[in-house]
C-alpha cells in the first residue's frame, strides 16, 4: 500500500495548481479503513489563501467521512523531501498527532517523519472536545 501512496501522490502532483511558485506538490492520504484521498496544491493570487496538498488530502477525507488517517506521502518539486508547513501539521494533528509522513522528492530520495516528532505537543493546554483521534 505505501508504494501505491507513493505512485496516487506522484499522479496528484500533476494536477497541481502552482502558476505563482511553480512548485508542485501532491499528496496521498491513507486511513485506516484503507481508502485513499490524493491532493494537490491550490494556489491563489491572494497569496494567503493558497491551499497546500496536505490540507487538500485531508478535507477530501473528512468530507468523505473518513478521519482516522493513518499515513500520508507527500512528492513535491524540491531537491531535498518537503516537510508539511506548520499549519498543515496542525491541521493533520487533529486527527492524529502520530500520523506517518513519507516524503518524496521527483529523484526518489524519501524521508519518512512521525507528525509528533514534527509538532510535538499539538495540542497540549488547548480546549478539549470529543473529537476523534484517529482511531
Ligand atoms: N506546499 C504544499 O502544498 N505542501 C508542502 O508541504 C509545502 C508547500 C505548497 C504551497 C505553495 O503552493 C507551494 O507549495 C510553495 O510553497
Amino acid at each position: 500500500m505505501k508504494s501505491d501512496l507513493h505512485q496516487i501522490a506522484l499522479d496528484a502532483r500533476l494536477k497541481a495548481y502552482a502558476p505563482y511558485s511553480r512548485f508542485s506538490v501532491g499528496a496521498a492520504l491513507l486511513t485506516e479503513s484503507g481508502e485513499v484521498f490524493s491532493g494537490c496544491n491550490v494556489e491563489n493570487v491572494s497569496f494567503g489563501l493558497t491551499m497546500c496538498a496536505e490540507r487538500v488530502a485531508v478535507g477530501k477525507a473528512i468530507a468523505a467521512g473518513q478521519s482516522a488517517l493513518k499515513a500520508i506521502a507527500i512528492v513535491s518539486d524540491s531537491e531535498v523531501p518537503v516537510v508539511p508547513c506548520g499549519g498543515c501539521r496542525q491541521v493533520m494533528a487533529e486527527f492524529n498527532p502520530e500520523l506517518s509522513i513519507i516524503s518524496w522528492t521527483l529523484s526518489g530520495q524519501k524521508a519518512e517523519f512521525t507528525l509528533a516528532s514534527l509538532l510535538p505537543l499539538a495540542r497540549q493546554g488547548m480546549i478539549e472536545a470529543d473529537v476523534p483521534r484517529g482511531t
